[in-house]
């Protein structure tokens, strides 16, 4: 049978091994919020007009926590050095913990040259809005009336934040009903500070179009990961790590991470994801890993780069004579992939070809795909986190008798 284009093009884009596979019988059906996000009508064009008027400011800060914050910074790091490089100086902080050393920084900015992105689906997050308050406050003493004009929200279409938008007239995005936190990155959350930088977001859905269309079509990497992990965790691998070998992956596995735990991780199931950044973290978890107990699954992620140096002389080391720092940086992946897999270690291999916003929007949707799938095979819901409910509703009763 001919391959479509898209599938063509996915396989090109992201390849993957996996020692051993699973049958769960997952079946390549797409009816899901996050999928219905990537035709969210005129949100490009909206988002771009919003940008374009706010050319006289340097900074952006989004104010979000958990799935309103880490897409933003993953694309961003992700992306930072990729063939499109952004024309501008303009730089990106993230508020995503209410400690306010992290306030006092961005305080420290140049304030009337910095927009605030502030993000919540629920308008309510606590973090979010006493941080929301407190900013506000600042703006309003330094710029009177004018303050206003240095804040964009994304919220819901119902709520404080969307009330208070409406009052003072501030330029406010929405999130589907539908698509909860941490699969958004495709509406404005994670849209708004991609074109503050001057990334392509046509490009970044255009990347996950072609995947979804690749994916019902039968390119198997969703499923064929969900399998691998899945499987592996019902053979008593109740870890999964991440070994990222590319610092700019490291936020896209910390994204990963919120992804997988928060919808997989309740009815007494789930997987917890760790965080590793290869060769860094060789010398940091490897001895664990190889010689600790035998409860984790491995996915090693990687990605083609064009920076590099090479050691041009020998200084008495003959064997790094002439070999550049990412050949270096591979060896050691294979060889440390060899020596969990001599250890009886199941691992997985994904490996990216390009670092820029097409790719980056396939290999999004395709962890997206495959956490839903998971969710089916383990047959939870993977959509919702009642178990974040609890703390926040002890930290409201606390605050209220404080
Ligand atoms: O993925 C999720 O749903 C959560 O991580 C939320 O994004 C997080 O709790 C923040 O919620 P909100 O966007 O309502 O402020």
């Amino acid at each position: 049978m001919r391959k479509m284009p898209e599938v063509i093009k996915s396989e090109k884009l992201i390849h993957y091994e996996f020692d051993g596979s699973y049958d769960f019988g997952l079946d390549y059906k797409t009816n899901y919020g996050f999928i219905r996000s990537l035709c969210m009508k005129n949100v490009v064009e909206e988002v771009q007009d919003c940008i374009d008027s706010c050319f006289q400011y340097e900074n952006i800060v989004q104010v979000g926590i958990g799935g309103s914050a880490l897409g933003a910074a993953a694309s961003l790091e992700f992306l930072k050095g990729a063939q499109t490089i952004p024309q501008n100086d303009r730089r990106y902080f993230s508020l995503d913990n209410i400690d306010p050393q992290r306030l006092k920084l961005v305080f420290s900015l140049d304030l009337k040259k910095t927009l605030f992105h502030v993000v919540s689906k629920s308008g309510s997050t606590i973090e979010t809005l006493s941080q929301f308050f407190v900013i506000y406050e600042k703006m309003k003493k330094l710029f009177a009336e004018e303050a206003d004009k240095h804040f964009v929200f994304t919220t819901s279409q119902s709520g404080f934040l969307y009330e208070f938008g409406k009052k003072h007239d501030i330029k406010t995005f929405f999130i589907p009903d539908e698509v909860g936190g941490r699969y958004s990155v495709f509406t404005p959350v994670g849209l708004i500070a991609l074109t503050f930088l001057g990334y392509d977001i046509k490009q970044f859905i255009e990347g996950a179009k072609t995947a979804v269309r690749a994916y019902r079509n039968g390119w198997a990497f969703a499923n064929e990961f969900a399998s691998f992990v899945i499987g592996e965790y019902k053979n008593r691998k109740n870890i999964l790590v991440l070994f990222a070998y590319k610092d700019r992956l490291k936020g896209i596995a910390e994204w990963f991470r919120q992804l997988w735990a928060e919808s997989l991780g309740k009815d007494g199931e789930g997987q917890t994801p760790v965080v590793s950044v290869g060769t860094t973290d060789q010398h940091s978890q490897l001895q664990l890993y190889q010689d600790g107990p035998k409860d984790k699954a491995f996915v090693f992620l990687d990605v083609k780069q064009d920076t590099d140096f090479t050691v041009k002389n020998d200084f008495g080391f003959g064997y790094l004579k002439n070999k550049s720092l990412n050949e270096i940086m591979d060896i050691e992946k294979n060889s440390t992939k060899k020596a969990l897999q001599q250890n009886q270690i199941k691992c997985g291999d994904i490996f990216i070809e390009k670092n820029d916003e097409f790719t980056l929007g396939a290999l999004y949707i395709s962890f997206m795909l495959a956490t839903a799938k998971a969710g089916k095979i383990l047959n939870i819901d993977p959509f919702n986190q009642p178990g974040v409910e609890l703390s926040k509703s002890f930290t409201k009763q606390t605050l209220k008798t404080v």
